[in-house]
C-alpha cells in the first residue's frame, strides 16, 4: 500500500506542537509494518537548517495558484527509512516561523496542488493521501473533482479545530474553484474560503486524535462550528489516539538529561531533579515540582492557572514551566515569575532539550486545557514516571486515570480553578504517602502509548478508504 503522508509541520524539521510530533513518527511506524509511506512538507528555512545535504528529486516542477502558474523544485532526505520530500520554493517558504503569514492562502494552495503533482517527477502513485490539519484541506477537494485522480483516496486527520484555515471570501480564485461549480460549497463558510471544511467535507474519511475529542467534536461546545458537518459525517468519522515514540522518549538512554533512570532505578530522576531545580534556580529540596511544556495558547487553559495563582502557590510546590506563544500568556508568568520568585521557574521559549529535562526532572505535569485533542505532553511525562494532573477533556480523559485499579494521575471535571485546585492537593498528598506515588509512578510507567494499536487502525482505514474510492 503507498501511502503520502502530507504535513505542514514535521519533527525534526519543523515544529510547532504535536502534529510535528505526530507527523515524525506515524509514518515511520507505518513503514515498520511494510506499507510504503513518503512524507510530503515544505522546504522551511528551519528544514535547510536542520537537514545537512538533499538530493534533489525534480526541478522546474510547476503548479497553478490564482491566476499564476509557479514553479519549485523538490528536494529530498530521509527520516527513520522513510522517504521525506521537501517543497522548495524560496519566496513561499524560506521565511521565519511557519504559519501565520499574510499570504497564507497562496502559500498552503501550492502546497496542495503540488502534493497532487510531484509524485509524477517520481514515478509513484500514492493509494492513499493522508492529510493533516487545514494546511492540506484543499487535496480531498482537488481529488474529488479531477477525474485523473479519481483511484486516489484521502484520509483528512483533525488536529485541531480551533485552527479552521478561514481566509477572504474574495481570495476564492487563488484556490481555483470557481464560485459556481458544486464544490464551492465545501470551501464556502459564511463568507469565507475555510480550507478545513473542505477537507473534512471531501475526505473518503475524517479521523480525529482521540475517541473522546471524536465524540466532543460532533457537539457546540467543542465543535468550533463545524459539529453539524461533523455530525453528517459520523459513519466516517473516527476517533485515533496518537502515539508517541519511546525511542525518543526513554530516560534510561535519554542524553540531554543530568543522570538516566528507568522504572526498575529511580535514583536518576531524583538527579534530574535537583538539576531542574538547580537550573531555575529553586531551593534544592523535597518539594515536589509541578511542570508544564506547553504552546501558551488559551486551549491550554493557563486563564485556571491565573485565577488560582494565589491559592496555588500557597501549597507546599514548586512551578516550573518552559513554554511560548500568545503575548498575554507570556506577561502573565512573567508576573507570576516577580510574585513567587522562590517558587516559579519560568521559561518563555522554545526548547527540545530542556523540555526533557522538565518532563524528567518534574514529579508531576500540569494540562489543565480547555480542550485537548489529544496532547501528547501528558503521555511523554508518564514516560519519565512524571505524574499528570490534567482536565478531563479529549486525549487527556482518554489516557489519564485517575480511579479504577490503575491510576496513572489525577483528573479533574468542571473548567474551574477551584477544580484544578482540588485535583492539586489531591496530587500533593499523594505524593506525601511514598507507597501511594510509587503506585502511581509504577503505573505511569507501564502505559503504553506506543504507535502500535494506532497505526495498525491507521492501516485498517486506509483499507477502508481504498474500499470507499473504489466503490
Ligand atoms: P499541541 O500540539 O496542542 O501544542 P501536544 O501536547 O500535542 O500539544 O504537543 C506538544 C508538543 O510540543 C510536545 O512534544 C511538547 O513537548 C512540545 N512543546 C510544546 N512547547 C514546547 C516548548 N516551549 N519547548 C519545547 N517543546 C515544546
Ligand atoms: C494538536 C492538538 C493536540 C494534539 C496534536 C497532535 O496540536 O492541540 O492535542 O496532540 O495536535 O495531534
Amino acid at each position: 500500500m503507498k501511502v503520502l503522508f502530507v504535513a505542514a509541520e514535521v519533527q525534526p524539521f519543523a515544529k510547532t506542537g504535536g502534529l510535528a510530533d505526530v507527523a515524525g513518527t506515524l509514518p515511520v511506524a507505518l513503514a515498520r509494518r511494510g506499507l510504503d509511506v513518503r512524507i510530503f512538507m515544505p522546504k522551511y528555512r528551519t528544514v535547510s537548517q536542520t537537514v545537512k545535504e538533499f538530493a534533489t528529486v525534480a526541478e522546474g516542477l510547476s503548479a497553478p495558484v490564482g491566476h499564476e502558474q509557479l514553479g519549485g523544485a523538490l528536494r529530498s532526505t530521509n527520516l527513520n527509512g522513510v522517504p521525506v520530500y521537501f517543497l522548495e520554493h524560496n519566496g513561499f517558504f524560506d521565511r521565519d516561523g511557519l504559519y501565520g503569514h499574510y499570504d497564507d492562502l497562496w502559500r498552503y494552495t501550492y502546497f496542495c496542488r503540488m502534493a497532487l503533482a510531484f509524485y509524477r517527477a517520481i514515478g509513484w502513485r500514492p493509494d492513499v493521501i493522508h492529510c493533516n490539519d487545514w494546511h492540506t484541506g484543499l487535496i480531498p477537494l482537488y481529488l474529488k473533482r479531477d477525474p485523473n485522480l479519481a483511484d486516489i483516496a484521502s484520509i483528512y486527520t483533525i488536529h485541531n479545530l480551533a485552527y479552521p484555515g478561514s481566509f477572504e471570501g474574495s481570495d476564492l480564485y487563488v484556490t481555483g474553484v470557481e464560485p459556481d461549480e458544486p464544490l464551492y460549497q465545501s470551501l464556502k463558510r459564511s463568507g469565507s474560503v475555510c480550507l478545513s471544511q473542505a477537507g473534512i467535507t471531501c475526505a473518503d474519511l475524517v479521523t480525529t486524535v482521540s475517541e473522546r475529542y471524536a465524540q466532543e467534536i460532533q457537539t457546540p461546545e467543542f465543535g468550533a462550528g463545524f459539529d453539524a458537518l461533523l455530525s453528517r459525517r459520523r459513519n466516517d468519522l473516527y476517533g485515533v489516539l496518537n502515539g508517541i515514540d519511546y525511542e525518543q522518549w526513554n530516560p534510561r538512554t535519554d542524553a540531554t538529561l543530568a543522570a538516566n533512570y528507568s522504572a526498575d532505578d529511580l535514583s536518576g530522576k531524583q538527579v534530574c531533579k535537583r538539576a531542574l531545580q538547580r537550573d531555575n534556580g529553586l531551593p534544592e529540596c523535597d518539594l515536589p515540582v509541578i511542570a508544564v511544556v506547553s504552546r501558551l495558547a488559551a486551549q491550554k487553559g493557563f486563564d485556571l492557572i491565573e485565577a488560582a495563582a494565589e491559592q496555588l502557590f500557597k501549597l507546599k510546590l514548586q512551578f516550573v514551566l518552559l513554554g511560548t506563544g500568545e503575548e498575554r500568556y507570556h506577561r502573565l508568568f512573567r508576573r507570576l515569575a516577580r510574585r513567587f520568585p522562590d517558587a516559579t521557574g519560568i521559561s518563555l521559549g522554545y526548547s527540545a532539550a530542556q523540555a526533557h529535562r522538565l518532563y524528567a526532572g518534574a514529579d508531576m505535569f500540569l494540562m489543565p486545557s480547555r480542550y485537548e485533542p489529544c496532547g501528547l505532553g501528558q503521555m511523554i511525562s508518564m514516560a519519565y514516571g512524571t505524574i499528570p494532573i490534567v482536565r478531563s477533556t479529549g486525549g487527556l480523559a482518554d489516557t489519564v486515570r485517575e480511579s479504577g485499579p490503575e491510576p496513572n494521575g489525577f483528573v479533574f471535571r468542571p473548567y474551574a480553578p477551584a477544580a484544578m485546585i482540588a485535583a492539586i492537593r489531591r496530587a500533593l498528598q499523594a505524593y506525601a504517602d511514598k507507597r501511594t506515588w510509587n503506585r502511581l509512578v509504577a503505573n505511569a510507567f507501564a502505559s503504553d502509548f506506543g504507535w502500535g494499536r494506532s497505526a495498525a487502525r491507521y492501516e485498517e482505514l486506509y483499507e477502508l478508504a481504498m474500499h470507499k474510492r473504489r466503490c
